[in-house]
């Protein structure tokens, strides 16, 4: 019975109108939706947060306008020279990854820019290599690609909602490292990103996305049963950093239960990193090192 019904509210997620989820009251310890409850407005809700509030938005505008700047120099060079960048994006569900995708992409030129956010597998993709279907959208000369989640789903999502065995789960941690580093030898640019949110904020954010009608279609039959998993996700977390990690290809952690400094800091520490003619040093290597860093530093 239960696989019936549940494909049955996926299906209906194909309709944002009608397209409505509950979340059960019981889902998330009493402690959490006490603290969502009595928020105030541009609070922080975790307490190992660097900063009580969240940032203002005028200061917020003017700062991502140079930031974006600096980028359109970077998609230049990256032009004129041929580069491949890949910026992987993953996090809990609601961690914010797409909203920083969006600032990301919002003056590039599309042409040699996009994003890939692919679905769930088809019976085709099932069948085929693990690996193979995202192979395919990686860049040409010239080209960034922004992948809004990527291969490692099969690092937390799928283990975690048993979407892939466990052997299957092993196999692809030892392989994502290999695979990362023949795209890095072959001279594509790859940054992993990872967007950390509090089990409080993804909770504020889920009770939002309930009620938003520009937001409803963001809330999914995953989204809802992961909050009751929070413990599971973490475990699979640890596992994946444990394992891909890497030295060749080590994972950024971004702070990001306020959206605007994670956002901030995500484009300043991309731009950082890479050496594009006429770049504002100053500008881009002022990030917030509490927002963002390797694991060691942000998780420890
Ligand atoms: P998102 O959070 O990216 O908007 P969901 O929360 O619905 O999307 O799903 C999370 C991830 O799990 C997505 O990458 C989705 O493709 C993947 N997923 C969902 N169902 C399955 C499935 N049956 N098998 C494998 N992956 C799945
Ligand atoms: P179950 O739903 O317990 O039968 O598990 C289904 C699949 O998910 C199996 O492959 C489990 O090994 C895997 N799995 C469940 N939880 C986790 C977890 N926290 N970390 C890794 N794999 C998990
Ligand atoms: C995010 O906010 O991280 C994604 O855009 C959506 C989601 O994971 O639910």
């Amino acid at each position: 019975m239960g696989s019936k019904s549940e494909k049955k509210s996926q299906d209906a997620s194909l309709l944002p109108v009608t397209y409505h989820l509950k979340l059960p009251g019981d889902i998330v310890p009493e402690a959490v939706q006490k603290k969502v409850k009595s928020a105030e407005k541009g609070q922080i809700l975790c307490e190992h947060y660097p900063y009580p509030t969240k940032m203002k938005r005028k200061k917020y505008e003017r700062e991502i306008t140079r930031l974006q700047i600096e980028l359109l120099k970077l998609q230049r060079w990256v032009q004129l020279n041929g580069e491949r960048l890949v910026l992987l994006f993953e996090g809990r569900d609601a961690a914010g990854k797409g909203g920083t995708i969006k600032r990301f992409m919002e003056h590039l030129n599309p042409r040699g820019a996009r994003v890939v956010a692919l679905p769930k597998p088809n019976d085709k993709e099932q069948g085929q290599w693990y690996f193979q279907r995202y192979i395919e959208h990686l860049p040409t000369r010239g080209e960034i690609v922004f992948f809004d989640r990527s291969w490692y789903n099969r690092g937390v999502v799928e283990p975690v909602m048993g979407f892939c065995r466990p052997t299957e789960h092993h196999t692809f941690l030892r392989e994502a490292p290999q695979l990362e580093n023949m795209l890095v030898n072959s001279g594509i640019h790859l940054f992993k990103l990872w967007f950390s949110v509090s089990r409080e904020e993804q909770f504020r954010r889920f009770k939002a996305r309930e009620t938003d009608k520009l937001k409803q279609w963001k809330l999914s039959p995953i989204d809802v049963k992961s909050l009751g998993l929070w413990e599971e996700y973490t475990k699979a977390q640890n596992a994946m950093f444990m394992a891909t990690d890497t030295k060749a290809c080590p994972w950024t952690v971004i702070r990001s239960d306020d959206k605007k400094r994670a956002r901030l800091n995500c484009l300043r520490y991309v731009l950082n990193q890479l050496d594009y003619p006429n770049k504002d040093q100053a500008l881009v290597e002022d990030f917030d090192s509490e927002i963002i860093g390797s694991k060691e530093v942000i998780f420890d």
